[in-house]
């Protein structure tokens, strides 16, 4: 039976289940084939908790594109730390950044929405793609609330680009509810959240927002894209 085949009743499990009861369900329906991507964001850490605390055997990973904030990184450290894990941290091919940064230059990102995804795919895509590989099942901490685009996806949905069912466990979880649990649970978390940035990702790409602007507002500003680096476009 081919993987996409089992959404529909996998679908339907779920709904009954907290996100901790479904990232067991399906490490034991999938052994060794549950992967967790990271990106250090509040979800993220929300999730990696969940993971850690109950011992459950998902791999976790994360992208590093090269052009990441130090205080990212050293959340990693922080993380592994506090829950004695390890996340594999895995990096963008260096011929490939090489030749991209040789073609378009350093930050060749700010000149149009082409170059700018041509940045993301060397550096993001392509080694999501190496951790998914023989993979079954990849959780994100994607939320609804965080775009329009985003409001859309469903808690369990099959990934055609990468050929694996993708979990949202926090898909339907608010902001408030969050945080309420970072806060009770004493997550680690990257301390640029507390001057005024919101959705992290690489430090050139990403600034802090104002008071009543929209969540994903930090994210490549000058664009007028639907500001999606290609790790979840369908
Ligand atoms: S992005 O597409 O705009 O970069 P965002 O930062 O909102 O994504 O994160 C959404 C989810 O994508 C995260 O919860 C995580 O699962 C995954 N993700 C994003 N960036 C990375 C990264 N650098 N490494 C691993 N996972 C990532
Ligand atoms: Fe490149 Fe910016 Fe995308 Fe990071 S977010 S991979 S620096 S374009």
């Amino acid at each position: 039976m081919s993987l996409k085949t089992n959404l529909h009743s996998l679908s339907e499990k779920l709904d009954s289940l907290n996100p901790v009861e479904g990232l067991a369900m399906l490490s034991d329906l999938f052994p060794g084939k549950v992967v967790f991507s990271t990106s250090l964001g509040q979800e993220d850490q929300v999730i990696t908790q969940l993971i850690a605390e109950n011992s459950l055997p998902i791999h976790i990973f994360s992208l590093d594109t090269g052009r990441l904030f130090p205080e990212t990184l050293d959340l990693i450290a922080r993380t592994e730390q506090k829950y004695k894990i390890r996340i594999e941290v895995l990096y963008p091919e260096r011929e490939s950044v090489e030749n991209l940064v040789s073609k378009n230059g350093i930050n060749g990102f700010y000149e149009s929405v082409e170059k700018r995804k041509a940045c993301c795919f060397v550096r993001k895509v392509e080694s999501l793609k190496r951790a998914l590989a023989g993979n079954s099942i990849w959780i994100t901490g994607l939320r609804a609330e965080q775009s329009a685009n985003r409001s859309e996806m469903r808690k369990i949905e099959w990934d055609e680009g990468n050929q694996i069912i993708k979990f949202n466990p926090l898909l339907d979880w608010t902001f408030d509810q969050m945080i309420e649990y970072i806060n009770q649970n004493k997550i680690p978390y990257n301390p640029l959240h507390d001057k005024g940035f919101f959705s992290i990702g690489c430090a050139p790409c990403t600034r802090a927002i104002e008071p009543g602007e929209d969540a994903r507002a930090g994210r490549w500003w000058w664009e007028e894209s639907k500001k999606e680096c290609g790790l979840h476009m369908k």
